[in-house]
């Protein structure tokens, strides 16, 4: 019997559910971290899989109960993520590295796509991943429309990093980062 592919989306009830919902068509099972049930009631509502869509609820800020969560799913999977993508506000600085820290012992490879706001561009942060992890970093930038400029919206941004996880794509900016004079207030 081959293995069930298996996701963790975080953030995925928002911009990234388009990527959720994508991923559970190509026969993943996407466990989603969010906090709200509500949101995630209603994509698993909106699924053509919906019990490949699984909620791994924790806020992300508190470091010991996300381990423990993500330990869970693993142990119950006997194995670690094929794919995480990855989209964390700066507040929790520590919830990146908590997750990866639990899947370090996969061997095989797997893929990070670690998604981030269009100011991290430019500090180009160097975020560690364990060995057997290709990493993919996906910027979000904004659009360039008749003379003025707009904030992309969640289909946009999902279609950009599905186009990532396609084509494989190391670094990618999904709408543009320049004139950095001209993004949206
Ligand atoms: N450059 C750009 O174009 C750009 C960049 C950033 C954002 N945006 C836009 O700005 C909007 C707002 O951004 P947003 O970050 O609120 O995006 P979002 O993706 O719409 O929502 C955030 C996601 O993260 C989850 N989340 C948030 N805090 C969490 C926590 N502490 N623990 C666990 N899960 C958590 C949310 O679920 P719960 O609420 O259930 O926890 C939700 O799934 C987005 O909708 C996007 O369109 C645009």
């Amino acid at each position: 019997m081959s293995k069930k592919l298996f996701a963790f989306v975080i953030g995925g009830t928002g911009m990234l559910e388009g990527v959720c919902q994508w991923l559970v068509e190509e026969g993943y099972h996407v466990y989603v971290v969010h906090r709200k049930p509500e949101s995630f009631k209603s994509m698993q509502e909106k699924s053509k899989k919906p019990n490949q869509l699984h909620s791994l609820t924790v806020d992300y800020h508190d470091t010991q109960a996300l381990k423990g969560k993500v330990r869970e799913v693993i142990d119950q999977h006997g194995g670690c993520p094929d794919l995480i993508v990855s989209w964390i506000h700066n507040s929790a600085p520590l919830a990146l590295s908590t997750i990866l820290k639990e899947v370090e012992t996969r061997i095989e490879p797997w893929k990070l796509i670690h998604v981030q706001g269009s100011s991290s561009f430019f500090v180009k942060e160097n975020t560690t991943v364990p060995e057997a992890c290709e990493y993919r970093r996906v910027y979000l930038g904004f659009v360039l429309e008749d003379g003025s400029s707009r904030w992309l919206t969640h289909d946009e941004i999902s279609n950009g990093v599905i186009k990532v996880i396609k084509r494989n794509i190391p670094e990618a900016i999904i709408g543009t980062l320049k004139p950095w004079s001209m993004r949206p207030h």
